[in-house]
């Protein structure tokens, strides 16, 4: 995993971070519209993997109410909300999310497969504070179908990128990537899998990363 260190944002904002070691959990709000391979890795990663005992899932969220991901989350006993976005203006739609998530009190906002354009009803309330996971560097892909531009265009390579998120379309300042080798990898299906599969451990351990930097000051040394 390669860290990019262009988090002073992400370093003047999560406030709540910096209790030290043995200070509260990271509250983490997770926000999908499909099927929600990304939130399920980060939730066991909250119970059994890099995360224990460093965050935890307060509520998965999605603009879909028959998202799949949404079930999965009740089947893994997190709270699950929803509102649905169909029809709605976009900066209205975002106060309204905004407004529910901040319910949950999160410390972060993690997208993972949010299939939305942020405004800034939604950024502000959470100004640095939000992550977004791409599935190809994001200096050379933006936006849907970053896995066909991969296959399509015979890439031997490709970047996962975990991004914190602002108004634009996978813009933000680059948090972490890695890399997927693709070489041989001759169907679609096959680069996804790939693919996914380095998302499912990047997300949680870039998380990690940030909450134990903060907890222990080493953003702060610069
Ligand atoms: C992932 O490829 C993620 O990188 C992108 O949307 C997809 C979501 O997949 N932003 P899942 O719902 O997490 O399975």
């Amino acid at each position: 995993m390669k860290l990019l260190a262009s988090f002073e944002q992400f370093k003047q904002s999560a406030l709540s971070f910096g209790e030290g070691a043995g200070g509260r959990k990271v509250r983490l709000a997770i926000l999908l519209s499909g099927r929600g391979s990304n939130m399920l890795a980060l939730v066991a990663a909250t119970k059994t993997g890099v995360l224990k005992d460093l965050a935890e899932v307060v509520v998965v969220f999605s603009n879909k109410p028959d998202a799949p991901g949404l079930a999965f989350a009740a089947e893994q006993g997190c709270p699950v909300a929803s509102l649905p976005s169909q029809g709605r203006k976009r900066e209205a739609f975002d106060a309204d999310a905004a407004a529910l998530l901040q319910q949950y009190r999160p410390d972060v906002v993690v997208l993972a497969g949010y299939m939305r354009i942020l405004s800034p009803a939604f950024i502000q309330p959470f100004a640095g504070r939000i992550l977004n996971i791409h599935p190809a560097d994001t200096h050379q892909h933006q936006g849907l179908h970053a896995y066909e531009w991969a296959f399509e265009n015979q890439l031997p390579e490709t970047k996962i990128t975990v991004h914190l998120v602002d108004e634009g379309l996978d813009t933000g300042p680059i948090l972490a990537q890695q890399t997927v080798d693709l070489r041989g990898a001759d169907t679609l299906a096959e680069v996804e899998r790939r693919g996914l599969a380095v998302e499912h451990e990047l997300y949680a351990r870039t998380l990690a990363w940030l909450i134990t930097s903060k907890q222990y000051g080493l953003i702060d040394q610069k």
